[in-house]
């Protein structure tokens, strides 16, 4: 069928569809409505992520609905890989890219991922002509623009920012055991050996795939040195021989004693199931948690509460999604055409309050978003800002995997000196130690 005989069929289904969800009792005469023209791009669009879980497909679904209804002739392949943080899918990537067979557009972390993986060497378009062309420059915050730039361009559009350093607990297992949430470390072992000795596994932590753990010890590191000394590790200027270092190591190897026996065996969503279930009282890990326990029907504040994690109030250690435009995507106008949707302010309020993020955008409409988001977006704009080491915002991938080597083996022999010894040199072969 042609598209000049589509259009009024489209345009009957959206008058249809507005009457059906309007609140206002007296709907808009159908006559007064202009039909908003679905465009005729076809073909494919091949998306690749690795958002599986609860929470992070909604938010992914809710962005191919909108690219749908813009560009209803064009086929979304949704190219996922199963693993959180892209434990599997950043390998697979990599294969694709290095045999010329990129997809349209695939998730990236802002940042050092970003810049050192893919656009040094020389994989990527800029796409600075979209920010332009749609108005967005002065519609993102500049230290967001600045970790997708390089070379004067930018490189990559980023969907969301998302937090780190944050402790999730169970309302229920906290009011019943008469405990608050910890502010501090110390204050987190003695709720931990109350709830242990109540039967609750105090801490959930699924490290299947070993950035989970990454992702406990950035948060310990913050707390046991504070963000000046914390950029510090990233940027050379801290001492990863110090004692610091060496306090986190031996907070972390203490918190070990507090986790679920099967950590190794589950993903971070399983984790967060332990909560849900009522088996574990605490976990540590970024806020697309919230995106999960929403999409099994927890609600923040009266099913689940949530603090900083220990000793980091007053900073937010950050990491953004993006997506960007390879070399050689084989249907680059669709391509662009999806980075324009997920910029766009209508792209980012339909994904984020799913996914348990905050909008990268300035403009994001807040009524949109729960009580947890607010305070996020709150703490986004007045806390001190650092960068995720497990999600590619502080530093290159070369270094995240040599950092969690360590951290495999220090999980498995909690030997101190070895790890501290072996983060050391991980920060010398990156070449931003000396
Ligand atoms: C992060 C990613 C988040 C979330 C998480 C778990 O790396 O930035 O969007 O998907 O992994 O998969």
């Amino acid at each position: 069928m042609s598209m000049k005989k589509l259009y009024p069929i489209l345009a009957v289904l959206m008058i249809a569809a507005m009457l059906l969800t309007a609140c206002a009792p007296a709907a808009t005469p159908a006559a007064t409505v202009p039909p908003t023209q679905p465009s005729a791009a076809s073909g494919k669009l091949e998306i690749f992520s690795w958002w599986t879980a609860g929470g992070e497909a909604e938010g992914l679904n809710a962005l191919y609905k909108i690219y749908t209804a813009k560009y209803p002739q064009v086929e979304i392949i949704n190219a996922t890989v199963a693993g959180g943080a892209g434990s599997a899918a950043k390998a697979v990537l990599a294969t694709r890219m290095q045999s010329g067979d990129p997809p349209d557009s695939f998730q990236v972390h802002a940042g050092h991922e970003l810049i050192d993986s893919w656009v040094k060497a020389g994989k990527m378009e800029p796409v600075t002509f979209i920010f332009k062309d749609e108005g967005w420059l002065d519609k993102y915050p500049k230290g967001v623009i600045d970790i997708l730039s390089y070379n004067n361009e930018i490189w990559s559009v980023p969907v969301n920012i998302h937090r780190s350093n944050v402790l999730w607990y169970n309302k229920k297992i906290f009011a019943d055991n008469n405990l608050t949430p910890p502010t501090t470390w110390d204050e987190f072992f003695s709720i931990a050996d109350k709830l242990k000795a109540a039967g609750v596994t105090p801490l959930a932590l699924g490290d299947n795939g070993i950035w989970a753990s990454v992702h406990l010890m950035e948060s310990i590191l913050l707390a046991s040195m504070g963000p000046d000394k914390y950029r510090g590790l990233w940027t050379g200027t801290t001492d990863w021989a110090g004692p610091e270092v060496k306090s986190a190591l031996e907070t972390f190897a203490k918190v070990m004693k507090y986790v679920n026996e099967d950590h190794s065996a589950l993903s971070w969503d399983q984790a967060a199931q332990l909560l849900v279930d009522g088996h574990a009282a605490m976990t540590i890990m970024g806020d697309w948690t919230e995106g999960y326990f929403k999409s099994v029907g927890w609600k923040p504040d009266v099913d689940f509460g949530y603090v900083p994690s220990p000793g980091t109030k007053g900073t937010f250690i950050m990491l953004s999604d993006s997506f960007g435009l390879p070399k050689g995507a084989k249907n680059r106008d669709n391509a662009i055409n999806w980075l324009k949707v997920l910029g766009s302010k209508e792209g980012q309020d339909a994904f984020n309050p799913l996914k348990g993020s905050i909008p990268a955008r300035t403009d994001g409409d807040r009524s949109l978003y729960d009580v947890y988001l607010q305070s996020a977006m709150d703490d986004f704009a007045s806390n001190q800002i650092v960068p995720s080491l497990a999600h590619g915002a502080a530093a290159s991938e070369g270094w995240v995997t040599s950092f969690s080597d360590a951290m495999s083996l220090f999980v498995a022999n909690l030997d101190v000196a070895a790890a501290q010894d072996a983060m050391v040199k991980a920060c010398q072969t990156a070449g931003v130690c000396k």
